[in-house]
């Protein structure tokens, strides 16, 4: 008998590849996004199914950070001109006042135009599009990056597969209709304090709850005719394709890049809300190159790390400041872990700093012996600091930033200065406070267990919906029916107003039985009168 190569490799994958009863699947990442801190969620997601071997196809625009050998990647850049006016929208985004998430909803809606329309641009390309017209492609599932995008599930309908979202933000008021969550109006805000414990005790709150919820639905409803505008123009020519509004309400589940029970606020989820905050975070670490594991290992005092990201060039930081900063640390018996660009420039030279152009920012924050986390107060390191329980001390510079390091001051995490501002004897005396007074690890720490408290971690959560919906092919009976109701129905009014005309109606009608009766009664006793007197 001889075996010919497909047959042994299916053999092999017979005895290797249980995957609770689903081979390698065919699976396609649509993550078109432009924003950079979307795509690394999206691409972790795509890395780690990749990893588990199935077949990941993954259509994008920006050059994906974070990847995969495996993967297939469809990216359709940006033209020159295009990507230099992405870099001026980003950079004004994050000039603008983000506190009021209102004003700054309706400003990026007229901003991300373009965004936008890049993003339906990317999935008419040749490439793109051959994924549904090659009959040779078949797909089981298709994950899409969520973000006020609704119009690309129509693609999913096109590669005949069921699709699961990935979302970065909690089941708010934008997204949790596509699965019928629920939103509890009065506790729950559109606002951007929603996780304060106080929301909704009182009645000043909800009285803004509710008004903020319904600036968000006419912001929703602006959203949608965008996306009913792109849906047709993509899908429109193909007589087959069911209506936007049918659509929508195809969604199999949605992967949340959240935890409510550690970051609040604490929300019912409908079993088809799934909770993966922290995807990008690496269960357990990778060890260390040879030179920062010896360097780390044998900082008996412990380690400081220091990094203020990939956007901070020398551009940004006085030389000045970067004087002052060396002046601080290399006084200190803490060792320092500092990412630096050009080794052939250094702030200085001091046996306790080592000074590295690529940092693995994860495994580095995830060593014992690391101490501090010295950053810009960027999402990502913040997150990773707080997942590793490790205190901070923020440099704000611009951007989201500030607001990124009051709020983790806030949590009690750690200090924060303006990296522009920056002067020796201040950041010294907060670096010594962070790392003397124990109540930042502790508050970071308590924090740190409460995330990672699940009974399976993000990845295995990932891992097994994804394979669930393939499973069974797609998930329409976990759908909550409040996918299919319209606002009257969802919200009972049908039968307040039936409640409502019944009362009155029987109130009325007791008047004019009561009017009668005391005519009648009235009118009697006056002929008893009467005939009285007679
Ligand atoms: C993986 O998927 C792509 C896209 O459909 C397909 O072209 C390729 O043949 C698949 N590879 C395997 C090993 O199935
Ligand atoms: C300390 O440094 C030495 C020499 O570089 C190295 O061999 C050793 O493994 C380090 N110790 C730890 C605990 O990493
Ligand atoms: C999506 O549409 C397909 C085809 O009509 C259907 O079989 C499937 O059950 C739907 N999925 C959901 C989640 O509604």
């Amino acid at each position: 008998m001889t075996i010919n190569p497909c047959q042994l490799l299916i053999l092999i994958l017979a005895f290797t590849g249980s995957m609770n009863g689903i081979q390698s699947a065919n699976i396609l990442g649509l993550f078109t996004s432009l924003s950079p801190s979307h795509l690394i969620i999206q691409m972790s997601t795509a890395k780690i199914l990749a990893e588990r071997g199935h077949n990941v196809t993954v259509v994008t625009v920006l050059k994906p950070l974070v990847t995969h050998k495996d993967i297939n990647l469809i990216q359709v850049p940006l033209s020159t001109e295009d990507a230099q006016r992405h870099s001026e929208i980003i950079g004004s985004m994050s000039k603008n006042d983000n506190s009021n998430i209102i004003v700054s909803l309706f400003g990026m809606l007229k901003r991300t135009g373009f965004m936008f329309r890049k993003m339906v641009v990317a999935l008419k390309d040749p490439r793109v599009r051959d994924l549904y017209l090659n009959n040779g492609n078949k797909f089981d599932l298709v994950v899409g990056g969520y973000f006020m995008n609704e119009y690309q599930l129509g693609f999913a309908r096109k590669v005949k597969a069921p699709i699961v979202l990935v979302a970065l933000m909690p089941p708010n008021q934008m997204i949790g209709s596509l699965i019928g969550n629920p939103l509890e109006g009065s506790f729950l805000s559109a606002d951007k304090d929603a996780g304060k414990k106080d929301q909704g005790t009182s009645f000043r709150q909800r009285l803004t709850n509710y008004f903020y919820s319904q600036f968000f639905k006419l912001f929703n409803y602006l959203s949608e005719r965008r996306n009913i505008d792109f849906y047709n123009e993509l899908f429109a020519e193909d007589p087959s394709m069911p209506p936007f509004h049918d659509m929508v309400k195809n969604v199999s589940l949605i992967f949340f890049a959240s935890h409510g029970p550690s970051e609040g606020p604490i929300r019912a989820l409908v079993p088809a809300a799934i909770e993966i905050g922290g995807i990008h975070i690496k269960d357990k670490p990778d060890p260390l190159p040879k030179d920062l594991s010896s360097f780390l290992g044998n900082a008996t005092d412990g380690a400081i790390l220091l990094s203020l990201g990939s956007n901070v060039k020398s551009s940004h930081v006085k030389p000045e400041t970067v004087k002052k900063m060396f002046n601080v640390l290399s006084k200190l018996k803490q060792r320092v872990i500092w990412k630096w660009e050009d080794l052939e420039k250094t702030p200085g030279k001091s046996d306790n700093i080592l000074y590295s152009k690529w940092l693995p920012q994860d495994d580095v924050l995830a060593h014992p012996n690391t101490k501090l986390f010295i950053n810009h107060a960027g999402k990502g390191g913040i997150t990773e600091a707080a997942y590793h329980g490790k205190p901070m001390l923020a440099l704000p510079i611009f951007g989201d930033q500030p607001g990124n390091a009051i709020s983790m001051v806030q949590k009690g995490f750690g200090l924060t200065q303006s990296l522009l501002t920056l002067e020796e004897q201040p950041f010294l005396e907060a670096i010594q406070d962070i790392l003397t007074n124990p109540q930042y690890t502790e508050k970071v720490s308590s924090y740190s267990s409460l995330y990672r408290d699940r009974p399976i971690t993000a990845r295995k959560s990932l891992i097994y919906w994804t394979e669930y919906v393939i499973r069974h092919h797609g998930a329409a009976h976990l759908q909550s029916p409040l996918v299919h109701m319209n606002s009257i129905a969802a919200n009972n009014l049908d039968v307040y107003v039936l409640i409502f005309v019944s009362l009155a109606a029987v109130i009325l009608l007791l008047k004019i039985v009561f009017k009668f009766i005391i005519k009648t009664i009235a009118s009697k006793s006056k002929k008893g009168k009467k005939q009285k007197k007679h």
